[in-house]
């Protein structure tokens, strides 16, 4: 295994929005590389494709020279374990973020006891931010441009315009 100290920051990133950037770059301050995972098996159906999401989050960190992209299908601890990660990073918004956390924590660990979860308080200018809540404004016609990156807004917007058009 190299010195490297990977961390591994997974999610659904349907969309990427500014909290996940926000634990994200927190975490390329603490770690020596970040890797961006985004999951095929998130337990949920989405709007953005696997494909769309990983492109998405790429271009939302690309300011970022110790943070990489990518997609992974299965369990989060075997991508982790293969990656040879220290640490498996979240963002905690609110209790109920804790709840579901500590769980997913608390089972991960079973399985790759090596790897420890970090979980970050979420800073507060975008801590009532939420992909459900950015998808549901979205699809009911609102503006999300101030709670997603730059791209993130503009492919909302395509999708928008594609599907008036079909
Ligand atoms: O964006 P989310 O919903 O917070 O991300 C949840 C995610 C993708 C991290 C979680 O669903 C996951 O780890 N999926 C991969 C499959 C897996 O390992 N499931 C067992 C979790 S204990």
């Amino acid at each position: 295994m190299s010195d490297l100290r990977t961390a591994i920051c997974p999610g659904a990133f349907d969309p990427i929005t500014r909290g996940h950037l926000d634990v994200i770059e927190r975490a390329a301050g603490l770690f020596d590389r970040v890797i961006v995972a985004a999951a095929a098996d998130s337990g949920k159906q989405t709007l953005f494709s696997l494909e769309e999401r990983r492109e998405l989050a790429r271009a939302a960190v690309a300011h970022l020279e110790n943070v990489e992209v990518d997609s992974f299908e299965g369990l989060l601890v075997e991508y982790a374990r293969r990656a040879g990660a220290v640490a498996i990073v979240k963002g905690l918004r609110s209790v109920d973020d804790f709840q579901r956390e500590q769980q997913m924590a608390m089972m991960n660990r079973q399985m790759l006891p090596d790897t420890d979860t970090v979980l970050f308080v979420t800073s507060p200018h975008v801590q009532y931010i939420s992909s459900t809540l950015v998808r549901e404004i979205w699809a009911l016609g609102g503006d999300v441009s101030r709670f997603v990156p730059q791209p993130v807004a503009e492919a909302l917007q395509e999708k928008r315009q594609s599907s008036q058009q079909a």
